[in-house]
């Protein structure tokens, strides 16, 4: 099982932190492979709490090289600040490799991913504002800035050019704002580059190698399946490609080297920012899931919306990933609920519609149709094997794996390491 691709099943925030660092002491490198400082993954490790936003979830793990692939976006000043901070609390980060075929972050990115959502106004995606979108369109449009452009100051000044040229008559013109000088963006962005420069490998060759000499590698997706910006529910979406196939983009690894596709899914169904949502809540339940799930943003600090879980969907990553197995988090928040509503098909314009609309109009028109499971009330977050749950929570666990289409190989039920149900091993 040399290469896992590890990601979120539905609209992000599905534990995928936790999920990477149970495994990370197994396996050897832990890959970021796209999306950027959007991402925020929560490890919990005895009682240290630990937000990582740009960095591999491995990184906690002493024996696990954590890397950044060619297809992450850097932003050079939160990456040294998420690495000095975890230098605070002793966490030796020197193993970290950094593709220099990443993407940079600028601040005039930042600065535009702003200007742009105030300019949308009620149109707005509800993007976390950490500029990803304006780079990611840079990379496409072939004015970004990468990595290596730090090491060589004539050609990173040319490329600064180009890439403000055009900005600036935007900035200034359509969003009156100042325009920004290119001096000063050189100066800042090689004020890093000394820093910068141990980390930046051949990052591809190295993860190449290790699989071949049968090293486990695990690549760790930021976002989610819904939030793909081709799978995902577009235009509400980020601009990356966070199912199984940006892996192999986004490292620079081929397909047939992926052995295994875990998707993460939460027992019911959040999202943060814009866009349609089915299972939406607007009552005291949705409340209930939000206040006993923690259900708020780790990057942005927002309220997550959040409804049951839709099978819909899951159905759907199953398909756009091949997902191979699920690792089902956070079934302890579901306790005390005496029935627990699951959405296992849409009514869309009086039909009963078993996948995911390719078709926008459609989505925002279909409405949940509900199956209606038993619930459970006992304490699950000491279960430590299948057996060990009760009979209810055993129940809407089978229902969801004859649901989604795949196994259910792991179940979280608490927020820490230990606190997991192990049915199939991953590795
Ligand atoms: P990520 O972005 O996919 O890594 O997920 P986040 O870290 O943004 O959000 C998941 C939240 O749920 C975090 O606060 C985790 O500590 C927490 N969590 C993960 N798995 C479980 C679980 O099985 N049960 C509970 N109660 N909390 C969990
Ligand atoms: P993790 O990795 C949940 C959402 C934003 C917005 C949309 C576009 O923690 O699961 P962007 O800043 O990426 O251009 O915003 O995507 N979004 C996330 N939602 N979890 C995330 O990451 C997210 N990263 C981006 O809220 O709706
Ligand atoms: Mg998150």
């Amino acid at each position: 099982m040399p290469a896992l691709v590890l990601l979120g099943a539905q609209w992000g925030d599905e534990g995928k932190g936790k999920a990477t660092d149970l495994l990370g002491g197994s396996v050897d490198y832990v890959v970021r492979f796209q999306g950027g400082n959007n991402a925020g993954h929560t490890v919990v490790v005895g009682d240290q709490k630990y937000a990582l936003h740009l960095l591999p979830s491995g990184i906690l793990s002493p024996g696990c090289t954590p890397v950044i692939g060619n297809g992450v976006v850097v932003d050079p000043a939160v990456l040294f600040s998420e690495l000095n901070g975890l230098n605070e609390r002793g966490v030796d980060t020197s193993k970290l490799l950094i593709s220099g075929n990443a993407h940079l972050i600028t601040p005039y990115h930042t600065t535009i991913d702003k200007v742009t959502e105030r300019f949308l106004g009620k149109r707005k995606i509800g993007t976390t504002g950490r500029g990803i979108g304006p780079a990611y369109a840079d990379k496409i449009n072939r004015v970004g800035i990468r990595v290596q452009d730090l090491f060589d100051e004539s050609i990173l000044e040319q490329k600064v050019e180009a890439a403000l040229d055009f900005k600036n008559q935007v900035l200034a013109k359509l969003y009156n704002r100042r325009a920004i000088a290119v001096g000063e963006v050189v100066e800042e962005l090689l004020g890093f580059a000394d820093r910068l420069r141990p980390y930046v490998a051949d990052t591809s060759l190295i993860l190449n190698n290790a699989i071949d000499e049968g090293k486990v590698v695990l690549f760790e997706g930021g976002q989610g399946t819904l939030l793909d910006v081709d799978h995902g529910t577009y235009p509400f979406v980020t601009s990356s490609n966070p199912t199984s196939g940006g892996a192999c983009t986004g490292a620079g690894v081929g397909p047939t080297k992926i052995s295994r596709v875990i998707g993460i899914l939460k027992a019911y169904t959040t999202r943060v920012g814009a866009g349609p949502f089915p299972t939406e809540l607007f009552d005291d339940d949705g409340e209930a899931l939000r206040r006993i799930g923690g259900e708020r943003g780790v990057t942005t600090g927002r309220d997550r919306r959040c409804g049951w879980f839709d099978a819909v969907i899951a159905r759907y990553a199953t398909r756009v990933n091949g997902l191979t197995d699920f690792f089902l988090t956070k079934l302890d928040v579901l306790t005390g609920w005496e029935q627990i509503p699951v959405c296992v098909a849409y009514e869309i314009d009086g039909k009963r519609v078993e996948d995911l609309p390719y078709s926008q109009t459609d989505f925002h028109h279909a409405k949940p149709i509900y199956e209606y499971l038993p619930g459970w009330s006992e304490d699950i977050t000491k279960a430590k094997t299948f057996d060990d749950l009760p009979k209810n929570a055993q129940d809407y666990v089978k229902a969801l794996e004859e649901m989604s289409g795949a196994p259910i190989s792991a179940i979280g039920v608490g927020p820490g390491r230990d606190e997991t149900i192990e049915i199939n091993s991953f590795l």
